[in-house]
């Protein structure tokens, strides 16, 4: 639990979230899977009458002090000072403010820290203002996130941070926003285990994946690339072709998860994860060896499937057991890895 900054009258509390599958489709036309952890990001808010956002986090020694209305500067004071900028063109604040953040989701691990980060600073500067929808909310931190600080990414994170709720999965349709909430059956353990190997999403290569997908999606001759034909993958260059085949292939993997969950059923849900780690290595080629070494010794002890989550390149992998093993397995597992951190 973390704890509430210092109670002021603008403040919210947003927790982080893990993908269970549906990776790379949130902008491809695919349905994703996340859920949200018991991990949280808090922001609290103080008018302070001038032009000068200070911003303070619990987590890092330096402070952000900017105009109200500077560009991103590649601190991490910028998912703040967006969701800010964005609020004040809103109307919904006035003026700069004093920031107090607090978050115990682990940053660069591929669990949203910064999406939950924007929706906590959004949802604190239109608290109390009750015509502003959590969708609407997860479609600004989008915004945010996409133009500010310049990472063209889908809407799977904003949203499940927005509308997530604890023991449940988000079924979320990318194409149209719509959503279901699937309960997680009491005997399923989603353990969620640091690698010890971060990643930044601004370092270039989720651009660069991006680009490769929409530049298949193009050499296929559909708007999105879930909706091409895996048997025409083969005729495009070979980076080209395993993006296609990850994507559409995923996007099934998915779908079929969902009826998983639905029905209880653990053994399919599992393998398809895990169907879905082999395809982010080899086709997506997103995972790193220390992250294959993990995943397959999670499923030697027991899991029933065991998958890289996030954008990958590092990062956290997400692993189903079953609650009565849980405990044993993840002894077994941190015994071979003395470096891995469990975070849920
Ligand atoms: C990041 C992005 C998401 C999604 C995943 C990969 O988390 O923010 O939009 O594309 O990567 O599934």
């Amino acid at each position: 639990m973390t704890p509430m900054p210092a109670a002021t009258p603008l403040s919210a509390r947003v927790p982080g979230r893990v993908n269970l599958i549906g990776e790379w489709i949130d902008f491809n036309g695919g349905i994703v899977l996340p859920m949200t952890l018991d991990r949280h990001v808090t922001v609290g808010l103080t008018p302070n009458k001038t032009d000068k956002d200070l911003i303070r986090s619990a987590q890092f020694a330096d402070q952000g002090a900017f105009p109200v209305d500077a560009p991103a500067a590649g601190h991490w004071s910028d998912y703040v000072r967006g969701a800010l900028q964005y609020a004040r063109n809103a109307r919904w604040i006035a003026g700069g403010v004093d920031a107090e953040i607090a978050s115990d989701i682990p940053v660069g691990a591929g669990l949203s820290s910064s999406a939950a980060t924007i929706v906590a600073t959004l949802r604190a500067a239109s608290a109390g203002l009750s015509s502003v929808e959590p969708v609407s909310i997860a479609q600004a931190a989008r915004q945010i996130e996409n133009e500010f600080i310049g990472v063209p990414c889908g809407i799977m994170d904003q949203m499940a941070v927005a509308l997530g709720r604890a023991g449940a999965a988000l079924a979320l349709d990318t194409r149209d926003c719509s959503y279901r909430l699937v309960d997680v059956p009491s005997d399923w353990v989603f353990a969620v285990i640091a690698s010890g190997t971060r990643r930044a999403l601004a370092d270039g290569r989720y651009k660069e994946r991006r680009g490769e997908c929409l530049a298949a999606a193009q050499a296929l001759g559909v708007d999105l690339l879930c909706d091409a034909d895996i048997s025409a993958a083969g005729r495009l260059p070979a980076n080209l072709a395993g993006r296609a085949r990850h994507v559409i292939g995923e996007g099934v993997r998915s779908r079929r998860a969902v009826d998983a969950l639905s029905q209880g059923d653990r053994p399919a849900f599992g393998r398809l994860m895990s169907e879905s780690h082999a395809s982010l290595r080899d086709h997506m080629e997103v995972s790193v060896p220390a992250i294959d070494a993990l995943v397959a010794d999670a499923l030697t002890l027991g899991a029933d499937g065991a998958r890289i989550t996030g954008a990958g390149f590092g990062g956290c992998i997400v692993c189903l057991v079953e609650a009565g093993r849980a405990a044993s397995w993840w002894e077994d597992l941190s015994s071979l890895h003395p470096a891995a951190e469990r975070i849920a």
